[in-house]
């Protein structure tokens, strides 16, 4: 037959808004994520900045319409006592950052700068709050600090002291990070109790949000994790339950982010499809507790994680991104579309200079990743209705591995324009692709690809615009029927209108 080996068939009508927060964004004091990522110094006359954030990242940002940002960890979240970053920058406390490389923070970003650039970025701020070493005082403390009106306590009134009048609107609260590991080393039961006894004070200060309570969740394929949290908290006091997966071959032996060869390239995507095992059971799981999932599962932490670049310290995780992180990002990123009736929120670790970050700095250099221009060609996924896919994909194959080369999502925006992406995963070969449209208008169809010469490709300061994405006209339609050619190793949004 003329037809492809790959199909995809799109519904017609869909129920389940993707919610935008899916593409979320985590910032942790590690690295130079922070500090010489987001954030150069008010005083900084070098690097363009405003209110010492730096002005091109601020820009970048903004085009990826980022819904949520994340902070102030990760693990450095359950160090961090919220009180030393406010105030006079003179008179706060210097800590040392026991996680990520033993270095000293001096606090001087802290909750007023986060929640400012958060304002700039016309982001929603998620803060991760301090369970391993911190109080439910100190988080009803910082709920009070940040969200409640002038004048009803004294938390507004240290707030409006230090510079701010009216509350921000805070409305996602992590309880802890990673409670099983750096956050404790607890066992589900504790934490779970411990969960309780904070979520217990934290008070809504806002007539506008509820407190949007997220609890520390299971790492990969910790189902008991996610089953205890279910079974033990009550549903009243959890709005959503997270998760973390990284798309790591072997913590003893990551590996490098730019000269890989095709074994560890497969390896690396098997993790990272690994994703949608791990929402899908990690969701029945939840259906048991919570059939009418009313309690979110939020990815807080996902992405590719490899040695560090060459001669960089290495508690910072710093990694360059390539055509293979932005084969993470697309399937990842279909799959949690694919699941946008239970996963409502996730967050890239991280945005800049750390891990998978779509942004890298060097001095006053900015570069986007690979993984930027993914997250950037899947915003007309933001807040649109899932049209659900079914997908027969043929297999990528290597030695004795094979995994599904292609992987798909489509939407459908206010504006009744259609749209899907797809990925092909294969390292050697394009996939031709049948799409059955099942009768959607499709008066104009327009393509966007993102893919490049080699899998190893990548942007650097010398060379920024290496890979971009580009006009894409590899398709054929006919009748209800559009035949989509994908190049390997490429990213493809089209739009039907
Ligand atoms: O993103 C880096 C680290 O990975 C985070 O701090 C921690 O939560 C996870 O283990």
């Amino acid at each position: 037959s003329l037809l492809a080996q790959n199909r995809v068939s799109i519904a017609k009508t869909g129920k389940d808004t993707i919610s935008r927060q899916i593409y979320g964004h985590f910032a942790e004091h590690l690295g130079r994520c922070i500090y010489d990522g987001f954030y150069v110094g008010e005083g900084n006359k070098t690097i363009p900045n405003i209110n010492g954030v730096r002005t091109d990242v601020v820009q970048a940002l903004k085009k990826l319409k980022i819904p949520n940002l994340r902070w102030p960890g990760g693990c450095f979240a359950d160090t961090y006592h919220w009180r030393d970053g406010v105030g006079p920058k003179k008179s706060r406390p210097s800590m040392l950052n026991i996680w990520w490389g033993n270095v000293r923070e001096d606090n001087s970003f802290g909750t007023h700068e986060f929640l400012n650039m958060c304002e700039l970025l016309g982001t929603e701020p998620y803060l991760s709050a301090n369970v391993g070493s911190g109080t439910p005082q100190e988080l009803a403390d910082w709920i009070k600090y940040t969200t409640h009106p002038n004048g009803s306590s004294p938390m507004p009134e240290l707030r409006q002291q230090n510079g701010r009048t009216e509350p921000w609107n805070v409305k996602y609260w992590g309880i802890g990070n990673e409670a099983w590991g750096c956050g404790g080393n607890m066992t589900a039961d504790y934490y779970a109790n411990l969960y309780r006894q904070f979520a217990t004070f934290m008070s809504n200060g806002s007539k506008d949000y509820s407190l949007f309570r997220i609890a520390s969740g299971a790492s990969d394929g910790d189902y008991t994790w996610t089953e205890t949290l279910m079974k033990n908290i009550p549903h009243s006091l959890l709005d959503a339950v997270a998760l973390h997966h990284y798309s790591v071959i072997e913590w003893a032996k990551k590996g490098p982010s730019t000269t890989f060869d095709e074994e560890t390239y497969m390896k690396t995507m098997k993790q990272a499809l690994l994703m949608e095992e791990l929402v899908t059971k990690h969701s029945a799981v939840m259906d048991k507790y919570d059939p009418k999932k009313k309690v979110a599962l939020l990815v807080d932490e996902w992405g590719g994680w490899y040695d560090v670049e060459p001669g960089t310290n290495s508690a910072f995780l710093y990694q360059q991104n390539t055509l293979r992180d932005a084969m993470i990002a697309g399937t990842t990123l279909n799959t949690f579309n694919n699941h946008c009736d239970r996963v409502k929120m996730a967050n890239l670790a991280q945005a800049i200079n750390v891990l998978q970050a779509v942004i890298l700095t060097e001095g006053n250099k900015m570069l986007l990743t690979p993984t930027y221009h993914v997250m950037e060609m899947y915003t007309v996924h933001h807040d649109a209705t899932l049209l659900p896919v079914e997908v027969k994909s043929e297999d990528y194959k290597l030695g004795g591995d094979k995994l599904p080369a292609v992987s798909v999502s489509a939407s459908k925006d206010r504006q009744n324009r259609v749209h899907v992406s797809l990925v092909n995963i294969d390292a050697k070969k394009a996939n031709d692709v049948t799409v059955d449209l099942n009768g959607l208008p499709a008066g104009t169809i327009t393509g966007r690809v993102l893919t490049s010469t080699k899998l190893q490709d990548h942007n650097t300061f010398a060379q920024p615009n290496k890979v971009a994405p580009t006009a894409f006209s590899g398709f054929k339609r006919d009748g209800d029927k559009l035949t989509v050619s994908l190049p390997p190793f490429s990213v493809v949004v089209l739009e039907v209108k």
